[in-house]
C-alpha cells in the first residue's frame, strides 16, 4: 500500500459496494489495487507453478479444492487429506491478499509445484507468468460461469457486508462494466482467447461442465493432465478421479467443521462459510426478471460475437 498508493490514488474512482479504481481498463477493488499492481510487477513463476485464475463467483473455491487435491492425491493416505478438515482457501494462497498484506516471502517458502490463486484478469497477470515460449512463464487454469449465476452469487455474498445493497445495483454494475475487476465480458474473453492460441499453458473450465460432469469427473481428468499430473491406469480403475471429486462435493466441503470458524481472507466481517452457498447451476432464475435475464444475455452475447465463446456451455 505504502510503495503503490500514490498511484492508486491517482487512478479514476468509482464508488459502489465494493469502491473501485480503474487501472488500464480494469475496475479493481481499491483494497487490492496495490496488491495486483505489486503481483504484476515483482511475482516470478516457476516453471511447473499453476496459477488458478477466476472471476469472483465463479466458482474459485471448488476449483482450488479439485486442483489441489488432483495435484496432492498420492501425497496423503486417503483417511488424512487436508481438505477432510480445510477450507480450500488455507491451503492455496491468494495472490491479492498476499501481495497487499506484504507476505510475498510466503510464496517462496512453498513446495513446488506450486498451486496459486487470482482474481486478476489475464491483460494484466505478470509478463512473467504468460511470457511466450522459451521466455519462462507457467500453467493457467481459469474457471467461469453463466454471468447471471455469478451475479446472483455476488449479490448473496456482498450481501453479508452489506445488508442493504440491491440486486439491481449489482446488476448494472455488471452491464456497466464498473463491477469488481470487471467488465466481467473482457475478464473472461482474455482468458478465453488466451486458451484458444496457447492451449498447452492456459486451460479454460466452466463451472457448468464441472457440475455436469458430476462423479465421471472429465474435466477433473483433464485439468490433471494439464497440470502435468495425469491419472495413471491404475488409479482410474481405482476410481481416483470419483474420490477427488468427492472429497471436494459441495456438500462436504460446506458442511467442514472449520468454516463455522473465521473469516474470509480480508473480508473480515465475512464469515469463511460465506463461499458455500447453493452450489447450482441456474438459480438466477428464482432472482431474476426474464427481462433482466434477456438483458444480461444481450449484452454478453454481444461482447462474445465473433469470439466463438457462449455465455453457458
Ligand atoms: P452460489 O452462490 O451460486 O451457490 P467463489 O468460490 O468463486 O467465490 O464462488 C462461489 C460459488 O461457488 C457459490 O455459488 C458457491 O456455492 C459455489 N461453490 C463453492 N464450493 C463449491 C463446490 N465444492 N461445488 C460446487 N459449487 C461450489
Amino acid at each position: 500500500k505504502e510503495e503503490f498508493g500514490d498511484l492508486v490514488a491517482a487512478l479514476p474512482r468509482k464508488e459502489q459496494y465494493l469502491d473501485g479504481r480503474l487501472y488500464e481498463g480494469f475496475w479493481l477493488p481499491e483494497h487490492y489495487a496495490p496488491g495486483i499492481i505489486a503481483f504484476r510487477r515483482r511475482f516470478t513463476p516457476r516453471a511447473d507453478d499453476v496459477v488458478l485464475a477466476s472471476y469472483p463467483k465463479c466458482g474459485t473455491t471448488w476449483l482450488k479444492a479439485l486442483a489441489f487435491a488432483a495435484m496432492t492425491r498420492a501425497a496423503y493416505p486417503a483417511d488424512e487429506h487436508p481438505l477432510l478438515r480445510l477450507n480450500p482457501h488455507d491451503v492455496i494462497p491468494f495472490v491479492e491478499d498476499v501481495f497487499t498484506d506484504g507476505h510475498e516471502a510466503k510464496l517462496d517458502m512453498l513446495p513446488s509445484p506450486r498451486l496459486i490463486n487470482t482474481h486478476t484478469p489475464y491483460q494484466l497477470l505478470p509478463e512473467s507468468v504468460v511470457a511466450g515460449d522459451g521466455g519462462g512463464g507457467c500453467k493457467v487454469v481459469y474457471i467461469c460461469r453463466d454471468p447471471k449465476d455469478m451475479v446472483v452469487s455476488l449479490y448473496h455474498f456482498m450481501r453479508r457486508l452489506q445488508p442493504d445493497l440491491s440486486l439491481a445495483g449489482v446488476v448494472e454494475s455488471v452491464a456497466d462494466g464498473t463491477v469488481p475487476f470487471g467488465p466481467m465480458w473482457d475478464h473472461i474473453l482474455g482468458y478465453w482467447r488466451a486458451s484458444v492460441s496457447r492451449p498447452d499453458r492456459v486451460l479454460l473450465l466452466r463451472y457448468e461442465d464441472l457440475l455436469r460432469d458430476g462423479a465421471a469427473g472429465e474435466h477433473v481428468r483433464a485439468m490433471a493432465r494439464f497440470m502435468g499430473r495425469p491419472f495413471s491406469a491404475a488409479e482410474e480403475a481405482a476410481g481416483a478421479v470419483a474420490s477427488v471429486v468427492e472429497l471436494c462435493s459441495f456438500e462436504r466441503m460446506k458442511a467442514l467443521e472449520v468454516n463455522r470458524r473465521g473469516t474470509a481472507g480480508s473480508y473480515k466481517s465475512m464469515p469463511r462459510d460465506a463461499f458455500f452457498r447453493k452450489g447450482v447451476a441456474g438459480d438466477w432464475a428464482n432472482h431474476m426478471s426474464p427481462e433482466t435475464a434477456a438483458r444480461l444475455d444481450g449484452i454478453f452475447r454481444e461482447k462474445f460475437r465473433g469470439t466463438g465463446l457462449t455465455i453457458v456451455p
